[in-house]
């Protein structure tokens, strides 16, 4: 076991490159099964969900040759539709191998992805759209396992009841290959989605977006390989945004996409924290005085994301009067309001007055347990101090080392496994901008 001591308070002063896209990452070697043809993806990030589907994609028969941030994916055995529980079960991205198996070979088995930290995150979604376009699915609880099947997978017209993110992907993987046309209504619209269209249709699908969050897939017989190179993550700059506006630093982020983050940008401008365009693709985010409190609700693309409210809660833990933080996409994702009031964070949970919330909130409102709250009444600026902190999920973590960062004292993080899912080498580099975080290994018995 790993975990983190940090030493705070200290500022972030200086330069930080922006890694490739996870939520692109992880998709774009799913759809190396899409061939047998060898696929390059560039730009790739090097943390534990890469890792993880790399350990998928070699269970079902690929090599993955892994250079730096490209990863040169290539047939290797016969191919195999089962992913195995210990690996599957770590990685909710890996029950996206249905499409591309499903549509390849007829046959899929897949862990149960199932809830994880920050909701029951099933994927109804995603197995009613399989099912409209001709697989059978069953759920055989003894095992854990999703036993899919689809003797001809086909083209459908499908609506989503609700947006899904990577619904909206296990489907395009699916359609590509099956035979005729699939119509996705109600389609998401993050820009990740945009993403991986874009490899896709370099591979010879032919997808695209028609009216509003209307997808088109004509199925075609098959796609060949090619060279991608995958776009920046945008959760990774905002978590530096924050970074260098709660530490009172100064931070200029490379690789910066701006265009995909107005609606972070908006609020960021409206509070009082500093962020200069020096040029197509670099931000200088700064603190530039007192910060002052507002209100956020979370939402689908183009609205504030979801990954972004953990790090922006710490944020308006540094600003002056009462903001709201209301997360309507997740059912569980305050892990981290419990570890920031040990710090001495002032944060209330609360209910807001919704008139449908079944139909208002972008999760099953029945998978909600009881006891969540949906939105959180911060009172700022406090001082926040050092404690020992627990990770749960990724945002939440790399909200706690930005929160033991600004903290004063010296601060203890436990379960970083979860941060280093999304931010490669994360203490390197923000040690190399002032922050004094060490990474010890404990061993299990200590
Ligand atoms: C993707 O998750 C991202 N993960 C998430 O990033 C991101 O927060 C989320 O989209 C929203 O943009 C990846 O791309 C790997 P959803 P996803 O399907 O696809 C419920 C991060 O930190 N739902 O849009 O799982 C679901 O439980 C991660 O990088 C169903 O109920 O999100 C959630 O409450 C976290 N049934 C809501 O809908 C379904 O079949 C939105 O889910 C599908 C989803």
């Amino acid at each position: 076991m790993e975990k983190f001591i940090v030493e705070g308070p200290t500022k972030l002063i200086g330069h930080l490159m922006v890694a490739g896209a996870k939520n692109v990452a992880l998709k774009a070697l799913v759809a190396s099964l899409l061939t047998d043809d060898t696929v390059i993806i560039q730009n790739v990030p090097d943390i534990r969900d890469v890792h993880l589907m790399v350990e998928v994609l070699e269970h079902l028969g690929k090599r993955c040759d892994v250079k730096k941030d490209v990863i040169t994916i290539q047939n290797n055995a016969p191919h195999t539709c089962t992913v195995p529980l210990e690996v599957g079960a770590r990685l909710r991205a890996s029950s996206m191998v249905l499409g591309p198996l499903l549509s390849r070979y007829g046959k899929a088995i897949i862990p149960n992805p199932g809830g994880c930290r920050i909701g029951a995150r099933p994927i109804d979604r995603h197995i009613d759209g399989l099912i409209a376009m001709g697989a059978t699915i069953s759920y055989a609880s003894n095992d854990g396992y999703f036993h899919a099947d689809a003797k001809n997978l086909h083209g459908a017209e499908i609506s989503f009841e609700k947006n899904t993110h990577t619904g909206t992907e296990t489907l395009l993987l699916a359609a590509i290959l099956a035979k005729g046309t699939t119509i996705l209504h109600n389609a998401a619209e993050e820009i990740e989605v945009d993403d991986l269209i874009s490899l896709l249709n370099q591979m010879g699908a032919q997808i695209e977006r028609k009216g509003k969050r209307e997808i088109v897939i004509e199925g075609v017989e098959k796609i060949h390989g090619t060279t991608f190179t995958i776009m920046p993550d945008r959760n990774e700059e905002v978590t530096f945004a924050v970074a260098a506006i709660a530490s009172k630093g100064n931070i200029t982020v490379h690789h910066s996409r701006r265009e995909y983050l107005s609606a972070f940008l908006d609020v960021l401008e409206k509070v009082g924290g500093g962020f200069e365009v020096i040029d197509d693709d670099t931000t200088r985010y700064y603190y530039k005085g007192p910060l002052v409190a507002t209100d956020i609700v979370t939402a689908i693309y183009p609205g504030f994301m979801t990954d972004w409210q953990a790090p922006w809660a710490l944020l308006m833990t540094q600003a002056k009067g009462e903001s709201v933080v209301h997360e309507t996409v997740f059912e569980n994702r305050f892990t981290y309001v419990e570890e920031l009031k040990k710090m001495g964070a002032q944060i209330l949970y609360f209910d807001p007055d919704v008139s449908r919330p079944e139909e208002y909130y972008n999760f099953n409102w029945k998978d909600r347990p009881l006891g969540t709250h949906q939105a959180i009444r911060i009172q700022g600026p406090t001082n926040l101090h050092n404690a020992v902190l627990s990770v749960n999920d990724l945002r939440a973590g790399a909200t706690l080392l930005l929160a033991a960062i600004i903290g004063s004292g010296k601060s203890y993080l436990y379960g970083i496994e979860q941060i280093d899912r999304g931010y490669e080498h994360i203490e390197k580099r923000l040690n190399e901008i002032g922050s004094h975080i060490e990474r010890v290994t404990e061993d299990a018995l200590s």
